[in-house]
Order: C-alpha cells, then structure tokens, then sequence
C-alpha cells in the first residue's frame, strides 16, 4: 500500500515515454484465490436459474473492467453486455465498441443505469437472447414462464445502480455488501423479464497492471490500492495521446505540450499554482486535481481502453 508523498517534482530523476509500460512494482489488487472461488461458486449457483447473463463493463474501459474468465464460467448461457456508464465515455468510441462486440457474434447496448438511458433496449436484447429457451421449455410440456437473467460485473461497475433502475425504485442499496447472503429474489420487469435481485460480482484482470491502473483511474478500485503518481502520470500520458485538445483547453496549457507524463503533471501544477517553498510544484496536490476533475467528468466523455485490433478478446470469445 504505497501512498504518494509530497515532493517538489514529479519529473525529477524520471524518464517516462509516452505510454511507458507500466513499473513493476505496482502492487497487484488483493483478490485473494479464496474469494474468487466462491465469488465463482455463487455465480455458477445462480447462473443454472437464468436463461441469459446481462455483462456489465465500464463503457470507459470495456476491456480493463471485465473479467478474464467470463466466457469460462458462463459457458454457453446467452450474454449481453451493458457497456454502463455511457454517460462518462466516449460516445463515438462507446458506438465503436458497441459494434465491436457485435461483429464478435455478442449483443451489446450502451447504458447509463443512473439516468435510465438504453436500459429499455437492453430488456428487449435480454428478452430476445431467453426467447428460444423459454419456447423450448413450453415445448416440452412446460408452462409458459418469464425469461429470467442476472447481472454480473466486478465490483463498481453499477451492478446495484443498474438493478434499482431495471426496478424501477431503490430497493436495492447501491453499495454492495459481498458475503451477505440473502434470499434469492426475482424483480419483475414488465410482463415476461424476471431479474435477479442478487448481482454475481466478479474479479477484474488484475494480474495485468496496466488494467489495474486504468480501474484506478475511474475509481473502481481504491487509491491506497495504487501508487496515485503513477497513475496519475498514465492517465495523463493517454489523454496526452487521445484527447491532448481537452488537456490543454482544461489546464490552459501554453505553447508544445509537455512530452511526458511527469512533465505534464508538473506544468498542470504550475498553471493551477501548486506551489511549494523554492518554486517547486507540489506533485501531490497537482494529482489531486488531475484525478478529481478526471473523475468529475471535467475532461469531457472519455474512453480509455482501445479496440482490439486483431482476434477475439477474454471478453468476446463467447456466444451471444
Ligand atoms: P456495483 O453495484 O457494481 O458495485 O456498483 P454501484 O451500482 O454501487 O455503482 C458504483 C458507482 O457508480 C456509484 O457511484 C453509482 O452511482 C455510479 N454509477 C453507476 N452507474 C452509473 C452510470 O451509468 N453513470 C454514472 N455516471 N455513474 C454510475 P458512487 O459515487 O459510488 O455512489 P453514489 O454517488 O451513487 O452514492
């Protein structure tokens, strides 16, 4: 758990390209193997009840909030995924994602569970995806029943966010209690969709720093978790890359922009007037500002995981 410290430049005695791999010495998120298998075991419990899985990612980091073994534990039960958060992300790369995982052979809507936007067409895609396996039960002498899914995502995600809303009221809390066990209950939506009132939480690809750090970034996981310079200084090297207009607009940045990620921090903190005795930028309190108006949404829509160019992904191995 290494905690920044105030010091006079980020920049000092560091070499960082742009997108420098990541150090290896970031601390890994504490998932321990004995949480995993019975996150697993609940979901595997849970998965016999429903004909479809509603995946839920982070439209902002489509590949960084799934989980690796997904298609894995789901086998060949029906998905869609809910790219949540739409609100935040990118909306032409939202689009693109979109259409990525539909030309992998898997549903995909964009969603916003705290507004509500694209939750009616992510039922219908459910509703569709059950179709032919509640038919196939009337057809063997079963009654006529509602399709029935579940959500599940990792932790953040909006699991709970999404349940409330696909409720319709806020009877679920929006913070999950992992280990509470309750009794399985079904919310009715609308005439033939029963949801799961109980959300599967899954781990993220932590082994992967990179996707560690990104998780960072939108706050999935907790900021003791990361060392907040290095993720500061990523964050600040990809939006260099992909959104430098928004970087220099937001910060009022002046003349070539800053190569590095550690130089940008710096020159933000100048412009912001984080200054500590002898002139020096005080790199603490310039990643606070970078991350709490990055988080704040005041960097504009984002996206930060890109389409994978070739082959299919953990995500997008499954059937749809
Ligand atoms: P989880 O069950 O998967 O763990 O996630 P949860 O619903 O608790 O949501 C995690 C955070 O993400 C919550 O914010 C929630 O409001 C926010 N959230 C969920 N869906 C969306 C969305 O589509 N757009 C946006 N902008 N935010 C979303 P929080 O700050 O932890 O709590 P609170 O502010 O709602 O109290």
């Amino acid at each position: 758990m290494k905690k920044s410290k105030r010091r006079g430049s980020a920049a000092q005695g560091r070499e960082t390209e742009a997108l420098a791999p990541v150090r290896d010495d970031t601390p890994t998120i504490q998932w321990f193997p004995g949480h995993m298998k019975k996150a697993q075991r609940l979901v595997e419990e849970n998965l016999k009840l429903v004909d479809v899985v509603i995946e839920l990612l982070d439209a902002r980091i489509p590949l960084s909030s799934a989980n690796p073994m997904l298609a894995e534990i789901i086998q060949d039960k029906p998905r869609v995924v809910a790219l949540n958060k739409a609100d935040l992300a990118d909306a032409e790369r939202t689009r693109a994602w979109v259409a990525y995982f539909r030309s992998q052979g898997i549903a995909a809507v964009a969603v916003d569970a705290s507004r509500g936007r694209g939750v009616k067409q992510l039922v219908q895609q459910v509703t569709e995806l059950a179709r032919p396996r509640t038919e196939k039960f009337v057809k063997a002498g079963g009654r006529p029943r509602a399709a029935r899914c579940m959500i599940l995502g990792i932790p953040n995600v909006g699991k709970s966010s999404l349940i409330n809303r696909l409720a319709g009221a806020a009877i679920t809390k929006t913070a999950d209690k992992p280990g509470v066990t309750r009794a399985k209950q079904w919310i009715k939506i609308g005439q033939g969709l029963d949801l799961l009132d109980t959300p599967g939480i899954l781990w993220p690809k932590f082994e992967d720093k990179q996707v560690g750090l990104k998780l960072a970034f939108t706050g999935a996981v907790n900021d003791d978790i990361y060392d907040l310079e290095q993720v500061t200084i990523l964050l600040l090297e990809i939006l260099r890359h992909d959104y430098a207009p928004r970087l220099v607009e937001r910060f009022k940045l002046t003349g070539e922009l800053p190569a590095t990620g550690a130089e940008l921090l710096e020159a933000i903190g100048r412009k912001r007037g984080c200054l500590v005795r002898g002139g020096l930028v005080d790199t603490d309190k310039a990643m606070h500002i970078v991350m709490t108006e990055f988080r704040a949404g005041k960097l504009g829509q984002v996206t930060l995981d890109e389409i994978p160019q070739t082959g299919a992904t953990d995500t997008a191995d499954g059937e749809g």
